[in-house]
């Protein structure tokens, strides 16, 4: 499939996204405020490098920061195989962990995250999504989630089709 920018339809335009994005981090500032004074971040790579950068800028806490690289799509759909690229160094151990993703989908990708992510028995982990698709039955609890979405293939802010559209500061999608 060949996309051309010009057949991307705008959903949330930058300022939405944005501030959709502060309101989250308001909620999850709120949701640790009595119980910790430090998270763990960790960023799901490629996908939520400009959902995570906008959102701990905004999250009035002290936030470390981490960075999984994982890869599950080729295209337009989840190839259902995981290939983990690159992986935390640092201990979760007995820390409260917020893991951040892009679009929950089949949530494959974000089990298998987190399944590893108990192995260093962390205090507390929690998801916040930028979007998640409402098509599936994913079963993924999601904490913090920006917008929730019709199966649509998604672009933009982080979403590629195999490597592009990443940089587009709105989040589209394309007719199938
Ligand atoms: P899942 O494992 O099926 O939940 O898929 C999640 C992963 O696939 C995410 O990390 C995304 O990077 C990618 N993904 C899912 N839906 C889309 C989309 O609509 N556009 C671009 N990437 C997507
Ligand atoms: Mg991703």
């Amino acid at each position: 499939m060949k996309i051309d920018k010009k057949d991307i339809k705008i959903i949330y335009d930058e300022e939405a996204v944005r501030k959709r994005i502060h309101e989250l981090a308001k909620e999850i500032t709120d949701f640790y405020k009595s119980k910790t004074d430090t998270i763990h971040a960790v960023c799901v790579l490629k996908g939520a490098v400009h959902f995570f950068s906008e959102l701990v800028l905004h999250i009035d806490l002290n936030v470390i920061y981490s960075f999984v690289h994982i890869s599950s799509y080729s295209g337009s759909s989840s190839t259902g195989k995981i290939r983990v690229k690159s992986w935390i160094e640092e201990s979760m151990e007995d820390k409260y962990v917020l893991l951040v993703e892009d679009v929950i989908d089949t949530g494959l990708t974000v089990k298998y995250i987190m399944r590893y992510l108990r192995k260093y028995r962390p205090k507390d982990i929690r998801l916040a999504a930028l979007a998640e698709k409402r098509a599936h039955d994913h079963g993924v609890t999601i904490d913090f989630v920006g917008f929730e979405l019709d199966d649509q293939f998604l672009l933009g802010y982080g979403l590629d089709y195999n490597e592009r559209f990443r940089n587009l500061p709105y989040i589209g999608y394309i007719e199938p």
